[in-house]
């Protein structure tokens, strides 16, 4: 926890004495409510902060949510191959951002990326239930049976225990969506492959309370907004 004044001069934009005079004037809001001291504390990281309306970024961490690509590895660098870090300016990959999971290769949609570690661990952890949800398309299409078998938990032919997972038919059942609660080396489509379901396309659409903006396009990417990375930030102490 920091104090409001020291938060908001550390952006460079007001000085103490400025920040005082905001505070003083009603003019900055925290979580939605007037600060009524410039020595009240927050967290920069969790708190959403404001300055006549408009949010103001005291985070030590940076977040970048990615519409991924196929063709990209989810990595940090790789010898051989484009990593979906070389999407990134040269300031960002600076800071050593690094994904939060892996997608495979061909795998689409949202990746999160920050250098955040711990946080990173929490969104990963089976423990901490941040359901992840994908978009399969499908070959033949899934029944009742495969969302039952899915629902229990499936341990696959290689004896790999699968928590309980989400299976919903869209429309005649060869798309689906899928929630997971863990991310296992090609767990999606080694669980629709037992399944007698082979992938033929899967996109990534949510992490927990985060969902992949429409607005981006594969291989575009955008700084989470103060409130995605409060609710990212509340996930994770969850528990
Ligand atoms: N499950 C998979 O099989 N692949 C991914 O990329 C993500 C989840």
């Amino acid at each position: 926890m920091d104090r409001i004044d020291k938060l908001l001069s550390s952006t460079g934009r007001w000085s103490r004495r400025e920040v005082k005079d905001l505070v003083r004037q009603g003019r900055v809001l925290l979580d939605g409510r007037a600060v009524l001291r410039p020595e009240e504390k927050a967290d920069p990281d969790q708190a959403v902060l404001t300055v006549d309306g408009a949010a103001v970024d005291c985070s030590p961490f940076v977040y970048v949510m990615l519409h991924k690509p196929a063709g990209l590895l989810s990595a940090t660098g790789d010898k051989r191959q484009p990593t979906v870090v070389d999407l990134l300016p040269p300031e960002l990959k600076k800071r050593g951002l690094f994904p939060v999971g892996r997608l495979d290769k061909d795998t689409t949609g949202l990746l999160l990326l920050t250098d955040n570690g711990p946080l990173a661990h929490d969104l990963l952890s089976p423990k901490k239930h941040v359901d992840k949800v994908y978009l399969a398309q499908v070959e033949g299409r899934v029944e009742v049976e495969d969302i039952r078998a899915l629902a229990e938990g499936m341990v696959l032919g290689d004896g790999t225990v699968c928590l309980p997972a989400g299976l919903e038919p869209i429309g005649e059942g060869s798309s689906c969506l899928v929630t997971l609660r863990e991310g296992k080396y090609h767990q999606v489509k080694r669980m629709l492959a037992a399944r007698g379901k082979p992938v033929t396309a899967l996109h990534r659409l949510s992490m927990g309370p985060l969902a992949l903006d429409e607005g981006l396009k594969p291989g575009e990417w955008r700084f989470l907004t103060p409130q995605e990375r409060a609710n990212l930030l509340r996930l994770g102490d969850a528990t």
